[in-house]
């Protein structure tokens, strides 16, 4: 049974992964606490937590709201930074047989060209994904990846400075997610993740106030999964680079779902968050039914649900 995916054809080093699962950003921390739960070794792929130039503290609390079927989070991007992050954690990763991608994210532009250009050839870094959901700030606020012409310069700018795999993540909170992907992938996107959070709130009647620190937050969990696979089948029917389908999957079903859709690798992320080794049952789950349907190779499911 051959579950192997290669999700950057188009690039001199490519991104061959063993399996199409992989955690996603901001649900995995760094991998590194985790090891101690399962063999994450078996993962197909790691991607640690959106990273920037400077450290961040991120948001004040509370952060995390419980919804129906999902969560609404604020986290606001806290993290080590890209300096703590090459001297601390890629030794540890240059180690292990699993893949890690850092996540970057910035607030201009250049701060991505700048991530991208620090973190290029450093042991240990498999590829990177650009967050491209963070507040543009001179275009007045607007998220990067809202618009086709800023997404795309964004990821022009990563490629010029790199020569890892560079995956972009979209975000779902745009009028035409299509147009972000066939933009994105053109200027030069090995291949492309989908979706992060939808913008949410929640309020609480007692106190009459939002319940999130930050008043608005991002929701992820089930509760988004029929968006995100939605996205994932019209983004697939758009682009030719690979699509990674993220958004609700905690089970092999879910990955499954995504997998026909036209995805060539999903992400599991808050479903981490309740069980750690997620994971890891829904790469399981896709081996046992690849073994009960006589199914060879991974990738004769890839877009099977596209007439
Ligand atoms: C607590 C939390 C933190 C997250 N942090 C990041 C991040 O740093 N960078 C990023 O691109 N996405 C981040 N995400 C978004 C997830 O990677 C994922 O795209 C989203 O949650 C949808 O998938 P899910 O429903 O399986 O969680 C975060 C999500 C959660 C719940």
């Amino acid at each position: 049974m051959n579950l192997s995916v290669q999700l950057a054809p188009g690039n001199t080093k490519g991104l061959l992964l063993d399996n199409p699962v992989m955690t996603a950003s901001g649900t995995f921390g760094y991998g590194i606490e985790y090891q101690e739960l399962f063999d994450i070794q078996r993962l197909g792929a790691i991607i640690c937590k959106g990273t920037t130039l400077e450290p961040k503290e991120g948001n004040p609390q509370p952060r995390i709201a419980e919804t129906a079927s999902g969560i609404l989070n604020s986290i606001g991007l806290q993290n080590i930074g890209v300096d703590a992050l090459i001297a601390e954690k890629a030794p540890i990763w240059a180690g292990w047989r699993v893949p890690v991608l850092v996540n970057i994210a910035g607030e201009k532009i250049d701060d991505y060209a700048r991530l991208a250009e620090r973190l290029n050839g450093v042991a240990g870094i498999s590829g990177l994904e650009v967050n491209i959901s963070c507040p543009n700030i001179s275009a007045g606020g607007a998220e990067f990846g809202a618009n086709p012409d800023t997404a795309a310069t964004v990821t022009a700018a990563v490629k010029k400075a790199t020569s890892l795999p560079v995956l972009v993540k979209l975000t779902p909170n745009t009028g035409d997610i299509a147009a972000v992907a066939v933009a994105v992938a053109e200027a030069g996107a090995d291949a492309i993740s989908l979706i992060n959070t939808l913008k949410g709130i929640a309020i609480d009647v007692k106190t009459r106030r939002p319940i999130l620190g930050n008043v608005y937050g991002g929701l992820s969990g089930p509760a988004i999964k029929p968006v995100a696979l939605h996205m994932v089948y019209q983004v697939a029917g758009a682009v030719s680079v690979p699509v990674i389908g993220c958004g609700g999957i905690s089970t092999a079903e879910d990955a499954l779902e995504f997998i026909m859709a036209g995805a060539s690798a999903i992400q599991v992320g808050t479903a981490n968050l309740t069980s750690p080794r997620a994971a890891l049952d829904v790469l399981e789950g896709i081996e046992q039914f690849m073994r009960d349907e006589g199914v060879g190779d991974i990738t004769e499911l890839v877009g099977v649900a596209r007439a």
